[in-house]
Formats: C-alpha cells, sequence, structure tokens
C-alpha cells in the first residue's frame, strides 16, 4: 500500500476508535468487518451500485440498501441531507451545536462523529449498531441519498425530522472539483475515468451525468433536488439555502432551532452564529478534514474564478431545463 494510503486508512481506524470509546467498553460491538470495508476502499475503490444509482467510494451500494429495509428511527432523529458540497457539514454542526452545546460530554461526541459513521451510506450496517449504541438521546445523521433511496414514509410516519440544505450549483462544482483532487480513491485510473483531473474535462463529465454520484447514468444536482421537492412542505422537513445561511446565519440557525423543538435565547443563537463559522470550523477542523478541502473557502460566487462564460451559460441552460415546473431561485452572488 502507497505511504499516503497507509496513512489515510490508520486516520480511519483511528477515527473508529475513537467513537466506540463513548460505548462501554463490553458493550461495544466488534468492527472487524468495518474495518476491512475501509481497508478495501483505500487498496480497490470501485463504484458500486444499488437500483441504477451509482455510489462512489467510501459509501457502499449494500449499505443503502440494508438502511432502505431496516433503518427505522424515531422522532428524536435528525437527518441532514445534502448532495454533496452543498453545506452538509456546516448544516450538521449547527444541528449538532443547537441540540448539545450546553453538554460537554456531547460535544466531545460530536467532534468524533463524521460522516464514516453517521452517513446512512458509509461502511457497513455494523455503522447502525454503533450510532445505536452510542449514549446520546437525539441522533444525528447525514446522508446524499436521493429521495428515492430513502424510505421517506417511514421517516415521515415516525416524525424523522430531515434537513434538506442546497447551494447554487455552480459554488458546488467548484468545491466538488477541488474536493475530488483531493480524494485518495480518485488517484486510481479506474476512478479517475468518473472524475478527471482537468476541469474541462470533469465539467463536462458532471453536466452530462456521467459522474457517479449517489445518481443514475444521465443524472446529477438537480434530479437530486427534484426527488427531496415534493417532500418541502411536509411537517418533518426542512429546506434552506447555504447562500441564506450566509447572508443570515442568525435567522437561519433560529429556523433550525425551532424545526427541532429546541429552545435558544438570542444571546445563544449568537454565540451558535460564532461557533459555527467558518473561520471557526476550519480552525477546530481534523486533519483528514482540513486534507479533504472540506473547509476551502466558504464563500458564494467563487464559482466566477473557475467557470468560463459558456459553462456557466450552459449550466444555466441545463438547470433550467430540469428545474423549470419547480419553485426554487438559486443564489449566484
Ligand atoms: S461534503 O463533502 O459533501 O460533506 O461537503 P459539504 O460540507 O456539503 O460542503 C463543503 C463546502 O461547505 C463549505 N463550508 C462552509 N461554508 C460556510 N460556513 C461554514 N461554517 C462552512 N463549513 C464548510 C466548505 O468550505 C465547502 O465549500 P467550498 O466552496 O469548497 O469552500
Amino acid at each position: 500500500m502507497a505511504a499516503d494510503k497507509k496513512v489515510l486508512l490508520a486516520m480511519f481506524m483511528k477515527m473508529q476508535e475513537d467513537v466506540l470509546k463513548f460505548i462501554p467498553e463490553n458493550e461495544r460491538p466488534d468492527v472487524t468487518d468495518l474495518v476491512e470495508f475501509g481497508g478495501q476502499q483505500f487498496l480497490n475503490p470501485k463504484v458500486t451500485e444499488c437500483k441504477g444509482y451509482r455510489f462512489p467510494p467510501p459509501f457502499s451500494a449494500e449499505t443503502v440498501q440494508w438502511q432502505y429495509d431496516n433503518w427505522t428511527p424515531t422522532d428524536q432523529d435528525v437527518l441532514v441531507a445534502s448532495y454533496p458540497k452543498t453545506g452538509t457539514t456546516w448544516t450538521t454542526q449547527i444541528v449538532k451545536s443547537v441540540i448539545y452545546k450546553d453538554d460537554e460530554k456531547m460535544m466531545d461526541l460530536m467532534k468524533v462523529i463524521t460522516a464514516n459513521t453517521s452517513y446512512l451510506e458509509s461502511g457497513t450496517p455494523k455503522n447502525y449498531e454503533i450510532m445505536l449504541k452510542l449514549p446520546w438521546k437525539r441522533k444525528i445523521w447525514g446522508t446524499h441519498l436521493p429521495a428515492p433511496l430513502i424510505n421517506m414514509e417511514r421517516l415521515k410516519k415516525n416524525g424523522c425530522k430531515i434537513i434538506y440544505v442546497m447551494r447554487n450549483p455552480k459554488d458546488q462544482v467548484v468545491s466538488w472539483f477541488n474536493m475530488n483532487k483531493n480524494i485518495p480513491f480518485n488517484k486510481t485510473e479506474e476512478m479517475a475515468k468518473h472524475f478527471p483531473a482537468e476541469w474541462n474535462a470533469f465539467f463536462e463529465t458532471l453536466v452530462n451525468g456521467k459522474q457517479p454520484v449517489h445518481s443514475k447514468e444521465g443524472e446529477w444536482y438537480p434530479d437530486h433536488i427534484l426527488s427531496y421537492y415534493p417532500y418541502r412542505n411536509d411537517d418533518n422537513v426542512l429546506f434552506l439555502m447555504y447562500e441564506e445561511m450566509k447572508k443570515d446565519p442568525a435567522k437561519e440557525i433560529k429556523k433550525i432551532a425551532d424545526f427541532l423543538g429546541v429552545k435558544r435565547s438570542d444571546e445563544e443563537i449568537d454565540e451558535l452564529v460564532e461557533a459555527t463559522s467558518f473561520q471557526s470550523m476550519k480552525k477546530e477542523a481534523s486533519k483528514p478534514m482540513s486534507q479533504m478541502s472540506f473547509f476551502r473557502k466558504g464563500k458564494v460566487a467563487d464559482w466566477k474564478n473557475q467557470f468560463t462564460v459558456a459553462q456557466s451559460e450552459l449550466m444555466d441552460e441545463k438547470f433550467n431545463e430540469k428545474l423549470s415546473g419547480i419553485d426554487i431561485k438559486f443564489i449566484y452572488e
């Protein structure tokens, strides 16, 4: 194994250990399968498929299917759903802090729970056992799955809260492009076919729905939005926009707290704005998160530094075509 892969695998295993420490020793699940899964992802990264949807590593089609059939959250659970690079980590940190800000032990747990454990499509079903054994009253999950791969009816019936965050697609693509350059899995020939390292080629594969990002052939970000759009007015669903969170974080954090049924004073909301600002989160970030560009620029309109005029027009055209019938206006600057 190449040295950088070894380092990353060691980090992955350390992350597992850090989470398991919150479960009493005699109750800790055996995570051999998770470690083997992690090893395979680093040694032999490959795209997997469930119901025609394709998943890049480190996600697993088998786990997606298991989740659909078995995952039964309650009204205490919160799911942050999004397309990659649209504000998932930020929104999740807000949810964690809104709920647990006064509980030091819980905030320590929040620091070590990452996508490796809490994303519905990550790892193996062993993650669900871990999530259930952790000592938290309200579990916070994440996902990039489109709505058809989640049992939305079951979640609604059980009162599981879903926050769907969106971002203007041009900034999303630039963020995704930059992250892909730093994803260890994408260095293989097989993965480079899906996620080219050169911008123009990357853009072409993306807008033509060639990238396997929790999507069917021909699908990409607009299809993800379309999949959640029918649920936008459900009581258990809250739609948010990255750019609105940037513009008035206090207002959007208050909206999240109200939606979760957590009372927070104006003073507490101000503290939460500070604690979840881009600068604060970047400062607190773990090494692997920093290395993989989870906190890159955190700005609106960075796409202007990357897109050609023709690419910008093409993206407008493609998005308008797919989303013509829906009432969502993106904020591009
Ligand atoms: S991922 O990999 O899908 O979970 O990525 P995601 O977290 O959805 O998106 C990453 C982008 O969000 C930016 N970010 C933030 N912006 C503002 N405030 C805060 N606190 C914050 N935290 C993360 C991050 O920098 C990525 O955007 P870019 O444009 O690449 O900087």
